[in-house]
């Protein structure tokens, strides 16, 4: 049965622990898009079970591809590249997923059929253009014309061109989008793309797929060919940093706790949580470093700390912290001192307009601010501490707004009523078991 609301009324007390957060999702759903395209059976370990990554498999298993599953492990019978067999009249549903949602068009782009894209009420109300304008230009359909948001329907072509992209939002999943496209396209595509994180790049490379890649300081330029074959992918998936990121704030704002995150991916495109909050006075270090699968991963040690500083957020560091503000306001409002984050209007594209939320929850909890459609100024208070009651409802079933308010709940007190805690399965299942692993009284 699923919950309306959960209830908490306590602050967390004293921590000292070790977790294992849950798998990473850009990597659960790369793993899975790519290894559809591969020959041979992939395989993953410690794949995200999440709703997100769920949609994934399904809409593969609707095109055809064969997936398995075993306790630990799961298995894509990869079909080559456009090598998907499917009826006329097929609907995919995306769920909440924007990163499948744009990234699974690029697979279609040869599809003979019209194929029904849909998602869910947020993802519904989320901007499409940025992929469908560049996949347009490669050559694909869309229908009906001119729309921007799903429901939408795709048709692919045989008469496919490259093109020269340029991805200047900072988006891993428009650049992702057009290099997935890149499977297809004859012809060299090539991308200039503002940094975002760089998963995709990564096992195009461990995969020996034809990218050359030009790192510059605040654009990288990449250049793709189109493979003959991919081969199949065996990868070890590691926790999520953007999941960690919640433990690591609580842990942060928790007096005396200290928590040992084991074995998170933090691939310096997704470092931004650390660098910002090391910068706001917090001592977070990374132990026992290793490469897995080209991917850069260690163990997170952080604990409690007493005197953290605001911060002016470099916006060169916003892409790789993109889903971690939510918490790190948390922190900067706890802060001694005035933090400003600026460029933050993507924010606002996510599963909910998540900078203006985050402005009416921070707000609700006492905290002075001002904000804008793109920046937000906190104005922190060191003796923060909320008596107050609070309803968390209407925020679009946003996961990532969910538990922004489980952690302030339990790091500052006050009564909490969270209505929709199912959303929190979009991204991180066992969010609310850890919780109650280190002690978080949660009804
Ligand atoms: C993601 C990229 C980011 C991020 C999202 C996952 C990805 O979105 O917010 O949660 O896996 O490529 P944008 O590319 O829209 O910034």
């Amino acid at each position: 049965m699923q919950r309306k609301f959960i209830e908490i009324k306590e602050k967390i007390g004293q921590f000292n622990k070790e977790i294992v957060v849950d798998g990473d999702k850009s990597l659960s759903i790369r793993w899975a898009l790519i290894s559809s395209q591969a020959l041979g059976v992939s395989r993953a370990k410690n794949l995200l079970k999440s709703d997100d990554v769920k949609d994934a498999i399904r809409c593969l298993k609707k095109l055809g591809v064969k997936i398995l599953n075993s306790k630990d492990n799961c298995y894509i019978y990869g079909r080559g590249i456009n090598g998907f067999k499917f009826k006329k009249n097929i609907v995919l549903n995306a769920g909440n997923s924007g990163t499948l949602g744009r990234l699974i068009l690029a697979l279609l782009i040869k599809s003979p059929y019209k194929i029904k894209i849909t998602g869910d009420k947020s993802l519904s109300k989320r901007d499409f253009s940025r992929v469908i304008e560049p996949l347009k230009k490669i050559g694909v359909n869309f229908y009906p014309k001119n729309k921007d948001k799903l429901p939408i329907f795709i048709k692919g072509s045989e008469f496919l061109r490259p093109i020269n992209y340029l991805e200047n939002r900072g988006s891993a999943q428009c650049k992702s989008c057009i290099m997935l496209a890149s499977l297809n396209t004859p012809g060299q595509t090539i991308i200039k793309a503002k940094k975002s994180r760089d998963h995709t790049e990564i096992l195009f490379k461990s995969l020996n797929l034809p990218i050359k890649l030009i790192k510059g300081n605040d654009f990288d330029l990449i250049k793709l060919s189109q493979p003959k074959k991919i081969q199949k992918i065996d990868f070890n998936i590691p926790g999520d940093i953007s999941s960690a990121a919640f433990f690591i704030v609580l842990t942060i704002l928790s007096k005396k706790s200290t928590l040992l995150l084991k074995n998170i991916n933090i691939n310096s495109s997704r470092m931004g949580i650390i660098k910002i909050l090391n910068r706001m006075g917090a001592k977070i270090k990374l132990r026992n470093i290793k490469i897995l699968n080209g991917e850069r991963c260690s163990d997170i040690f952080v604990k409690n700390t007493k005197n953290l500083k605001g911060i002016k957020c470099p916006t060169k560091l916003n892409s790789s912290a993109i889903d971690e503000f939510l918490v790190i306001f948390l922190v900067a409002a706890k802060a001694k001192g005035v933090s400003y984050f600026n460029n933050l209007s993507e924010l606002n594209q996510k599963e909910s307009p998540r900078l203006k939320l985050a402005a009416k929850i921070l707000k609700s909890m006492g905290v002075k601010i001002k904000s804008t459609e793109k920046s937000i100024t906190i104005f922190g208070n060191p003796d923060l501490i909320l008596k107050k009651k609070f309803n968390i409802k209407n925020y679009f079933k946003d996961h990532r707004i969910m538990m922004m308010a489980v952690i302030s709940a339990l790091s500052l007190g006050g009564s909490w009523r969270i209505f929709d805690p199912e959303s929190v399965k979009t991204s991180f299942p066992s969010f609310l078991k850890i919780i109650k692993n280190l002690g978080g009284k949660v009804k």
